[in-house]
């Protein structure tokens, strides 16, 4: 959500580093980008509405270069997209770009408006930068950063430049990610690390309550009662042809398949399939307690979320702990009852989610032991949780995820055998999922090859304006996901239920025109959906079925088959979201669709 960056160095290539970096973040937001940088005379700004390429345009024409400068990719929250409400936002001679929400700005916007300044946009961000301006009045430019941050109520990552002082260049954070790229003559921030991994691995994690000082030679981090900080350097282990798109036509395509080599990345050195065990590392200071949780919930959002619910059939069936699952968003504002032995587990791809992270805070507080499924490494999930496990899917840059979901539920799957081995699962059904967990990445590859055939079905169905995604105990939440793959790539409505559910109302909508989309693998389920099937067949309703090898019976019914390989029922989810993604990918493409940067969606939610 909303990407930002900022650059310092002895040489003049602000505008080329921060272009750059917009490019990398546009994933995070795409209505509207701006830059501004100081060329060692004047601040030259320019903001554009739209992608970062109409932007680029605009800055070329001004042939010019800096030392220092910002820059950012909106994602809309207070007004509405358009070159007035694009960053940066200006106050005098304070530039400021921004990522959050402030949520008492309109407070603060009404007693700065007593005060004499004057507001241009309709953003909540612009009150920052008078209220810098403000205190600068009176405050040198950091301390006045400092005041101005004490008012504020919210979640921001910021990043501030001053007319007079070209050499300077503040950053801060308050529940809003922020890392600061250490290079050989220069330093970028920014939202992610995916705007500085081409320039240096070497960076530094910002925390809550920390401002960061940077000149062209050196930077300090102080927190808000201007102490120092000593902060430690890490090293990014992020190959930067991860985030490429090698030859596909999208992101989204790229990643799909690149998942026979994530799905095997995430279980990679983790699988010990001759005694049946798996080792988690992250979990090693966490193991004692593992063994006392009598409760699980995840928490987690969209298809986190939904590699929840796999999660919770997995973790029921095989560790035999009760388990639910929660939309963090929803986790937080209710009174949630967790103790000591209830281990509370964030699955969350960027780590950088608000709802998330914020359910996070509030398991913690009450003692429950937090852990997270992440993959960005750093982010502030991974670090807030008491231990975890990262997922090694390197980048997602396709803002609908893909393969983050399915390294998600590997897992999950591990994890489960984890705890049930430490409890009443036997070795020899240990073993059993081990040897089939580690056959999928070349039974995903087999699927890919079922590529155009999946392309010539979703020009079939293209047509459709609502669907039905339907499967019963694992493949509902596959069902979910894939309702929601399709709903952002192609803008098509699609409703997802439990294939049992169907005729308690639902089915009033069947007809020619409403086709759906049945998860019908040949599992302790398959004849209870074959039914399912012939009731949607008997009110004239088209089905496309994804099914697995030998199961005859559903051809008879359905209209269109997918076919998978055969696994154990716990692992079907794994190889059945994979045509669901192609599918969702091919309607988008052939409605003439931006399947990289559906309309209002951005990745990584960091505001709530
Ligand atoms: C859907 C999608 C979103 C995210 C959700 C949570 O394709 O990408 O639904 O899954 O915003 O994001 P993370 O996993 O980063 O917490």
């Amino acid at each position: 959500m909303c990407g930002i960056v900022g650059y310092i160095g002895k040489k003049h290539r602000a505008q080329s580093v921060l272009l750059d970096g917009l490019r990398r973040l546009e994933y995070r937001g795409y209505d509207s980008a701006g830059i501004a940088f100081h060329d060692e005379k004047k601040v030259i700004s320019c903001r554009a509405q739209g992608k970062v390429a109409k932007l680029e345009q605009k800055v070329l024409k001004t042939e010019k270069e800096g030392v220092v400068g910002i820059a950012h990719t909106r994602w809309a929250t207070h007004g509405k997209p358009s070159v007035r409400n694009a960053h940066p936002h200006r106050a005098g001679k304070i530039h400021l770009v921004h990522n959050g929400i402030i949520e008492n700005y309109s407070l603060l916007k009404k007693e700065l408006e007593k005060k004499g300044h004057v507001f241009t946009s309709d953003t909540d961000t612009e009150v920052i930068a008078h209220l810098i301006e403000q205190e600068n009045k009176k405050y040198d430019f950091e301390h006045a950063v400092i005041r101005a941050a004490a008012k504020l109520q919210g979640a921001y990552g910021i990043v501030v430049m001053h007319a007079d002082e070209p050499q300077k260049l503040i950053a801060l954070r308050e529940s809003s990610p922020l890392v600061l790229g250490i290079g050989k003559e220069a330093f970028i921030l920014a939202s992610d690390a995916s705007a500085i991994v081409s320039y240096t691995k070497r960076v530094v994690y910002i925390d809550d309550g920390e401002m960061v000082v940077l000149t062209p030679h050196e930077y300090h981090v102080e927190n808000m009662e201007r102490i120092k900080q000593n902060k430690s350097e890490e090293i990014l282990q992020w190959d930067e042809k991860q985030a490429q798109k090698e030859g596909y036509a999208h992101f989204m395509l790229k990643e799909i398949h690149d998942q026979p080599h994530s799905i095997a990345d995430a279980m990679r050195g983790r699988i010990d399939v001759a005694h049946g065990t798996v080792k988690l590392g992250g979990l090693a200071s966490v193991s004692d307690r593992l063994r006392d949780i009598k409760r699980v919930i995840f928490v987690s959002c969209g298809t986190s979320y939904n590699a929840g619910l796999v999660g919770e059939y997995m973790f029921e069936e095989f560790s035999g702990i009760p388990t639910e699952v929660e939309y963090a968003s929803e986790f937080r504002y209710r009174t949630p009852i967790v103790d000591e032995n209830t281990a509370v587990i964030a699955i969350s791809q960027s780590g950088e989610t608000a709802d998330t992270l914020a359910a996070v805070r509030e398991a913690k507080s009450q003692g429950a032991l937090t852990l997270g499924i992440v993959n960005a490494v750093g982010s502030t999930i991974a670090r807030e949780t008491d231990a975890g496990i990262y997922n090694h899917a390197g980048p997602e840059i396709g803002v609908a995820s893909t393969k983050a979901f399915t390294s998600q539920l590997v897992i999950l799957a591990l994890f489960a055998v984890l705890l049930g081995r430490q409890r009443s699962l036997s070795l020899v059904r240990g073993k059993e999922i081990l040897a089939e967990l580690a056959k999928i990445p070349k039974q995903v590859e087999a699927i890919l090859t079922q590529e155009k055939a999946i392309k010539k079905l979703a020009k079939k169905y293209a047509k459709y304006e609502n669907f039905f995604y339907l499967g019963r105990k694992y493949n509902y939440p596959i069902a979910i996901e894939g309702a929601l793959k399709i709903k952002e790539i192609s803008y098509v409505h699609a409703e997802s239920y439990p294939m049992g559910e169907l005729k308690h109302g639902p089915i009033a909508l069947i007809d020619k025109q409403f086709p759906s989309v049945v998860l019908a693998p040949k599992d302790s389920v398959y004849d209870k959906t074959l039914s399912g099937i012939e009731e949607i067949k008997a009110r004239s309703g088209k089905v496309l079925v994804v099914t697995t090898e030998g199961a005859k019976e559903v051809k008879r019914h359905a209209d269109d088959v997918i076919i998978l390989p055969q696994t154990i029922e716990m692992l079907t989810p794994l190889l059945a979201v994979i045509p669901l993604q192609v599918f969702s990918y091919y309607v988008g493409v052939s409605r003439g669709l931006d399947v990289d940067q559906p309309r209002n969606l951005a990745k990584s939610v960091t505001v709530e």
